[in-house]
This record gives C-alpha cells, structure tokens and sequence, in this order.
C-alpha cells in the first residue's frame, strides 16, 4: 500500500503465565523425550495459563504495558482488535472483555477479533493501519493473544509438545514527533482456504457440533499435519522475505532484524540457509515459550524491543504464517 498516510507503532507490551512445562514434565505421561523435542523443534518448555485465567486475562497486561510504553493515556485508545483463535468465548469478543478489564467502555470504541490463526497478530496490525490511513480511528490497541494449552490433546505426542501460551501488543497511531512512533512501511496479507484441512480443530463449530461422540473421538483438539505445514512454513518465510527484499531494496546488511513467527526453529534455520541470511539476524525465543500462535510474533518483537535488538531507523521484517492457511508479513521502520 504506497501512498498512504503515515501509521506508526508506538510502544510494545508482552505478557506470559508464570507456569512453565519443561519437555521433561512431559515424560511423566506420554512417550518422548528431551532430546526429541529439543532437536526436532527447538523448544524447551512452554507457558502454560492458570486455571482461573483465559485469553482477555492475558491480554490485560501485555495492552496495560503497550500503552504505558506508547506514552498516551489510555482513554486515548479508540478502537481495541484482538487477533486469536481461543478467545474466552464464541461470543461475545476477547477485545470486548478486554475493553472491559481496562476500563475503557466510557467513550463506546469499537472492539473486535480476528482470526487467521498464528497471522492473527499482523492480520490485527495490518486492519489497524488501514483504519489510521483512512482517518477512521486514532490509536488502535492491537494484541495477539492465545490460550493453545486448552485446544490440545496431552495423549497426540505429535502436537501437544509444540505450543504455549501468551499475549503481545502494540499502540497503533499516526506517525508522531513527539513520543516513541516506529514507522509502518508495509504490511501485506495473503490466504489460500485449499489448504483448510491442514490444520484444524474439526469439531465444537457449526459443521460439527459437539456431541458425546466428538468429545469421545477427541475431536474439539488441534490436528495437525506437522510435515506439510512444515514445509508450507518454510516455503512461505522464504517467499515473504525474498518478495520484501525485492520491494523494499533492502540487502541482509540494510536488515535491522527479522520477527518470525515461532512455529519451528528448523523452519526459521531452514529459511536462513535458504536465503543465505545470518541466523543471527532472525530473534528467536521458541526454546522458552514454543508456539503461542498469534501471540508470538508480538511478544518476540515486545522481548527483542527490551533487550535493544531492533536497531533504530532500521527496517525489521515481521512474518507469520499459520491454519487457513494464512501468511503476512509487516515491515517496521524502528
Ligand atoms: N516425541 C517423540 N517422538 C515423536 C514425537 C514426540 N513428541 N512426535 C512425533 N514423534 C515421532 C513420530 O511418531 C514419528 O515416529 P515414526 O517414525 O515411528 O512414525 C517420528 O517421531 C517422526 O515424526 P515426524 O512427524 O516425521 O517428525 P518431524 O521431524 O516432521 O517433526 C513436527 C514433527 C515437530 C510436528 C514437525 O513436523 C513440525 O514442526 N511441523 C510444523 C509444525 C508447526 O509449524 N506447527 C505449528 C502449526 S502452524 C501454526 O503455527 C498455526
């Protein structure tokens, strides 16, 4: 999109419950091990909700700190979008719970998720700058929050060891003077539906609803076919960052960082050899979180943000891929 008005991220906010699963506690039940987990994925342990907490839970914290970090007050915030695939509920909306929680329900801001499943954070932030560009909001709240730990089947060794959970966010605004405002250069969206049966929940919808038989066949849980989204993963990283190297006229020199989503790190080596880029350039932290799908674009930028890895004035690719299938990408000025 060239030739729109300027939108900026303005500040990051990241949260994780304080409950680790180590690859070793998985040993105590299903049949695998440390060394499989660790080679195979790169994971070490994930995050895991307390019983009490659902996904607006973990959204609170994560916006409280993005919009302390944006430095404008959060009556300011008119509009709230949620990018998640386990909300609290069917209905009403994670982001209406969300507004709730914060205390922002006086001015009637508009507040609504999305789901394009582990893209849900960039497909948000992409819906977020068009609303700026166009003048139809101000600062937008976007978060990508997940609670995976409930979707998942702790007897299918295969899918259970990959995910976590977690929320990321960020303040969406104009471009400013006056305040941190890190520049959105562009985002792009993209999905291809054939590719639906990939990975899915297939039971608790409308096409079939949940019955005694579902819950007895395990259906309301992830499946996965973990070799082909491999492969659709690696192919879809090296074809986003390839095609953003291109349009943006950027070398691996002129790269200020690359924020994948953290599905696999053999996906996000895989993709580095492939394109001959340093490994170094890619932040990583899968190893201590695993994959928390749409929040995990958000809390590796909030996390890389911290710890000084995005260099100022530098463009950082962001990129997720994800069930649809979906894929998007985002490149920030920082
Ligand atoms: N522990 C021990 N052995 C295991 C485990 C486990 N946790 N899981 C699978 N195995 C076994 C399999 O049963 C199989 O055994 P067999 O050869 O006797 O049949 C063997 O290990 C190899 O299994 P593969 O599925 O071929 O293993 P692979 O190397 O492909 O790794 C994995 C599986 C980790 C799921 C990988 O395919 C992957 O990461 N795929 C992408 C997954 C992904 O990105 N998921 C995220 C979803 S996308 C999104 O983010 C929404």
């Amino acid at each position: 999109m060239s030739g729109v008005p300027a939108t900026a991220i303005y500040g990051t906010g990241g949260y994780v419950p304080a409950k680790k699963l180590t690859n070793d506690d998985f040993i105590r039940f299903l049949d695998t091990s440390d060394e499989w987990i660790t080679t195979r994925t790169g994971i070490k342990e994930r995050r895991i909700a307390a019983p009490e907490e659902a996904t607006s839970d973990l959204c609170v914290p994560a916006a409280r700190q993005a919009i302390e970090n944006a430095q404008i007050p959060p009556d300011e915030i008119d509009m709230i979008i949620v990018g998640t695939i386990t909300p609290d509920h069917f209905f009403p909306s994670a982001s209406c719970l969300v507004q709730q929680k914060l205390g922002l329900t006086a001015r009637e801001i508009p507040c609504f998720d999305v789901s394009a499943a582990c893209s849900g954070f960039i497909y948000a932030l992409s819906t977020a700058r068009a609303y700026v560009a166009a003048g139809m909001a101000r600062n937008v709240l976007v978060i990508g929050a997940e609670i995976l730990s409930r979707l998942l089947d702790y007897t299918d060794r295969t899918t259970c060891i990959l995910f976590g959970d977690g929320a990321g966010a960020v303040v969406v605004g104009p471009q400013r003077q006056n305040g941190p405002s890190h520049r959105i250069l562009s985002t792009s969206l993209h999905a291809d539906g054939g590719g639906a049966d990939m990975l899915m929940i297939p039971a608790g919808g409308s096409r079939r609803p949940t019955t005694h038989a579902t819950v007895d066949e395990r259906l309301h849980y992830v499946r996965l076919d973990g070799r082909e989204v491999f492969r659709f993963g690696v192919t879809k990283v090296c074809e986003i960052i390839s095609r953003l190297m291109k349009e943006h006229n950027l070398t691996a020199s002129d790269i200020g960082a690359i924020v994948p989503h953290q599905a696999n790190i053999r996906i996000i080596e895989s993709a580095a050899d492939r394109l001959n880029l340093p490994l170094d350039l890619f932040i990583t932290n899968i190893a201590k979180y695993g994959n928390t799908s749409s929040a995990s674009v958000p809390i590796a930028l909030d996390e890389a943000s911290r710890a000084g890895r995005l260099p100022k004035g530098k463009p950082i690719i962001m990129l997720a891929f994800g069930a649809g299938m979906t894929w998007s990408s985002a490149v920030i000025e920082w």
